[in-house]
C-alpha cells in the first residue's frame, strides 16, 4: 500500500468543522492532504505534511471531496432530441416520454446498455463525481428491470429499483395489476440487485395509495425507501417519505409550507435536480426556502435522456448558486456532504481521516469558482479509492 501526499493546497474542503475553519466545509488554508491506500490519513497544513512515498504539488489549487450523484438513471437506449427541440419551442415536458426511452431500451442488447452505462459513468468521473447512485425503470417488464439493475450493479454498489417509473404501455389499463407485478414478482427478481427502491409519484405516473404499496413491498425485502416526489406538481410523496423514513425526497419543486417543515423535522433529506428544470424550462424548486427552515438539501444531477441530459455536478453547482438562492458553500456541500447524506453513507463526501480518498483537484483557487467560471472544465484531477484516475 502506497501513500501520496498532496502539498501546497490554497483550500481543500473537509466538510468536517472541527478541521478547519469551524464552518460547515470545513475548510483549510494551505493545506496538504495524505492518502494512504484507499483511505484519506491525514489532513493539515501544508507545511507539516508527514513523509509519504509520494508527492503531488496542487501549486495554489484547491481540493474539495468527489461528487456524490445520488439521483441518476443511466441504464437506458436512445436519446430523446426531438423531444427536447419541441419542448424549446414550447411544447410542455410530459413524463409521458419515459415511453419512447423503453421501446428504445427493451430493445437494446446487454453490451450496448453497458456501454452507454460505462460512457456516462466515465463522463461524469472526468467531471469530478465519484460516487453514482443509478436507477431502472425503463424496463417495466421483470426480465428489463432485472437487467438494468444487474447491469447497474457492475459499476456502483448504489442502485434503485425504479420499476414504478410509469405503468408499463402492456397495463395501460390495469395499472392496479402493474402494481401487483412491481410489489411482487418483479420485486423478487430485482431486490437481489438493487439497494434502495424508488417510485414516481406524480399524476400520471403513480398516486399516493399505489407509491406507499411500492415502497412498503421494497421494505418488506431490505430494500431502503427513496422517492420522485413533488416535481411537476404538488402531491402526497414528500409527505410519504418522511413517514416513511425515505433517504431522500427527489426533485421537491412543488411543496407546501407543511411538507418544508415535515422535511425539516425528518432524516429525509431533500434533493433537488435543477438539470430537470432547466431542460423543462420549469420553475427553480427553492433551495433557500428549504435551508433557511434546516432542511439538509442535496444536489444532483438526475441525468436521463428525458428530462436533465446532463451529467455535470459543476452545471447543477452553477444554477443552484445563479438560480436557486444557494451560497457557492453550500451548493458544495450539497454535492459531496448532501449527496452522501441522501445515500446514508459517512464513507463518502468528506475528507477527513478514515473517509474514502475519493477526491478532485481542482484548476482554480477555490470551489467558488466552479459557480464564477460556468462551462469551464475546472476539474484537473481526480483520485477514486486512492488511485489517480484522471
Ligand atoms: O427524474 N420524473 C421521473 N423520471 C425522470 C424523467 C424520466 C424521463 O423523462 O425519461 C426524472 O426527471
Ligand atoms: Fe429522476
Amino acid at each position: 500500500m502506497s501513500s501520496t501526499a498532496i502539498v501546497n493546497i490554497a483550500t481543500l474542503v473537509t466538510n468536517d468543522p472541527s478541521l478547519g475553519d469551524s464552518s460547515p466545509l470545513g475548510q483549510v488554508r494551505d493545506a496538504a492532504v495524505v492518502i494512504d491506500g484507499d483511505r484519506v490519513a491525514w489532513t493539515g497544513g501544508s507545511s507539516k505534511a508527514p513523509a509519504t512515498d509520494n508527492r503531488v504539488d496542487a501549486a495554489g489549487r484547491a481540493v474539495i471531496p468527489g461528487f456524490v450523484d445520488s439521483h441518476s438513471h443511466l441504464v437506458f437506449a436512445g436519446d430523446r432530441t426531438d423531444e427536447f427541440n419541441a419542448r424549446m419551442s414550447g411544447r410542455p415536458y410530459s413524463a409521458g416520454g419515459i415511453r419512447t426511452t423503453v421501446a428504445a431500451t427493451r430493445a437494446a442488447s446487454d453490451a450496448e446498455l453497458e456501454a452507454n452505462l460505462t460512457r456516462f459513468l466515465t463522463e461524469a468521473l472526468r467531471q469530478g463525481t465519484t460516487t453514482v447512485e443509478t436507477k431502472s425503470g425503463y424496463g417495466l417488464t421483470l426480465e428489463d428491470e432485472a437487467r438494468a439493475l444487474r447491469l447497474a450493479a457492475r459499476h456502483t454498489d448504489e442502485v434503485t429499483y425504479l420499476g414504478a417509473h410509469i405503468v408499463a404501455p402492456e397495463y395501460a389499463d390495469d395499472p392496479a395489476g402493474y402494481v401487483d407485478l412491481v410489489t411482487g414478482k418483479m420485486l423478487d427478481a430485482c431486490a437481489p440487485h438493487a439497494r434502495w427502491v424508488d417510485v414516481f409519484c406524480e399524476k400520471g405516473a403513480f398516486d399516493g395509495d399505489q407509491a406507499r404499496a411500492v415502497l412498503t413491498a421494497g421494505l418488506a425485502k431490505g430494500l431502503h425507501p427513496r422517492i420522485h416526489a413533488n416535481q411537476l406538481t404538488h402531491g402526497p410523496g414528500v409527505q410519504l417519505a418522511v413517514e416513511l423514513d425515505a433517504a431522500s425526497a427527489d426533485h421537491c419543486t412543488h411543496l407546501t409550507d407543511a411538507d418544508v417543515d415535515a422535511l425539516a423535522h425528518s432524516r429525509t433529506v431533500a434533493t433537488l435536480l435543477p438539470g430537470a428544470e432547466f431542460s423543462t424550462r420549469a420553475a427553480w424548486p427553492d433551495a433557500r426556502r428549504l435551508l433557511d427552515a434546516g432542511v439538509t438539501v442535496a444536489l444532483s444531477t438526475d441525468c436521463n435522456p428525458g428530462s436533465s441530459f446532463t451529467s455535470s455536478v459543476p452545471f447543477c453547482v452553477a444554477l443552484a448558486v445563479r438560480d436557486m438562492g444557494m451560497t457557492p458553500d453550500e451548493a458544495l456541500w450539497s454535492v459531496t456532504a448532501g449527496g452522501a447524506a441522501a445515500l446514508r453513507r459517512t464513507d463518502i463526501g468528506r475528507l477527513t481521516p478514515g473517509a474514502r480518498a475519493d477526491l478532485v483537484l481542482l484548476d482554480a483557487p477555490s470551489h467558488v469558482h466552479l459557480a464564477y467560471r460556468p462551462g469551464v472544465p475546472l476539474v484537473t484531477g481526480v483520485w477514486r479509492r486512492g488511485v489517480r484516475v484522471l
